[in-house]
């Protein structure tokens, strides 16, 4: 069995993998995202957070390292940065994904430059929305995903989204982290994966070792969403989308909930760590296949991983298989 769906050939990727964008006040790597394009799955560059300069220098690196292998530059609506997007549009990688709000223009705009579009969507009606707006592909994203989401569940949403949009394809994104995950998305009518936290554990990954340690020690109950989050970072006045993000518990977390007089002090000193590059000790974004996630290794053995355990899975499932895979 190999998997290969119709997405894989819309993409030009071999295996219907893709790594989701990791933004954010810390540097995860260019190397990550050519690692997954190399390993024949599809690679995000996340612009938030960068200046226009530092992710034209991505964008060029990544196509230097993937030698025409395809690879995703995702923006977001939290806040939308038009500087960013007139680079990315400028360097017309092959995919454009967009989070976090309406799709708007984006998707002619991003079209016009001859890039295909993904939009992540948390509800139905987003996902509606998004394929009237004529994206290429859906990302239906759950309530258990690392980073901002709603708050229904992968399990409930990818199925609804499926019959909503079809024939678009959709990407599962939430809580999967391993083959079976992949093998249950495939079931649920979904073409692929679209992984966060897991990429988050690979070698490639440029964030903190502490991050990465705690990540492979982490209980799914750890990763808790974080309620106060748009106090920290104001979400857009218009075309944005109600999420919450999900994050490894941390000191800081406690104490906004345990302190609610100091606020304004606890805001000052989270603006103070995301200047000095320590936003991670105070607002790790993850997921909760946090729990699903031992060890660090190498990005393409994630990729490997995912392929040869989904195929087991799915083995299994259809009744040819003996015994509980894995
Ligand atoms: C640290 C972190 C940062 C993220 N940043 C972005 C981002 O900039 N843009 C985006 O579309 N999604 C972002 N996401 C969401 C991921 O791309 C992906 O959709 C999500 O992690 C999937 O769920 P999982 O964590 O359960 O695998 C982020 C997720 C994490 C964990």
């Amino acid at each position: 069995m190999t998997l290969h769906t119709p997405l894989c050939d819309l993409l030009g990727i071999e295996h219907p993998v893709v790594q989701g964008p990791l933004g954010g006040p810390w540097d995860v790597s260019v190397e990550l995202v050519a690692a997954v394009s190399n390993a024949g799955g599809l690679g995000s560059i996340a612009a938030a957070f960068k200046e226009p300069d530092q992710l034209r220098d991505e964008i060029r690196r990544c196509a230097l390292l993937t030698q025409g292998r395809p690879f995703a530059v995702n923006h977001t609506r939290r806040p939308f940065d038009e500087e960013a997007f007139a680079v990315t549009l400028e360097e017309q990688p092959p995919v454009v994904s967009l989070a976090l709000g309406e799709p708007g223009d984006v998707v002619q705009r991003a079209h016009d430059a001859g890039s295909l579009v993904v939009l992540q969507v948390t509800t139905v009606g987003q996902a509606v929305r998004a394929a009237e707006a004529g994206v290429d592909v859906i990302v239906a994203q759950g309530a258990e995903a690392g980073g901002f989401s709603g708050g229904i569940g992968t399990l409930a949403l990818v199925p609804q989204v499926v019959d909503a949009v079809a024939p678009v394809p959709v990407l599962a994104a939430g809580g999967i982290a391993d083959g079976r995950g992949l093998a249950a998305a495939l079931v649920l009518g979904a073409q692929g994966v679209n992984v966060g936290t897991r990429f988050l554990g690979s070698t490639e990954a440029a964030i903190a070792q502490t991050w990465k340690r705690a990540i492979v020690e982490a209980q799914s109950e750890d990763a808790v969403k974080v309620g106060f989050a748009d106090e920290l970072v104001p979400p857009p006045s218009e075309g944005g989308w109600l999420t919450v993000p999900r994050a490894l518990r941390t000191a800081f977390i406690d104490r906004w909930s345990d302190e609610p007089d100091e606020t304004a002090a606890l805001r000052a000193e989270f603006a103070e760590a995301m200047r000095s590059g320590r936003a991670h000790d105070y607002l790790p974004l993850t997921g909760q296949s946090a729990g699903l996630i031992h060890e660090v290794i190498p990005a393409a053995e994630i990729v490997g991983r995912l392929i040869g355990e989904a195929e087991a899975a799915l083995t299994f499932a259809s009744g040819a298989g003996a015994g509980v895979p894995r």
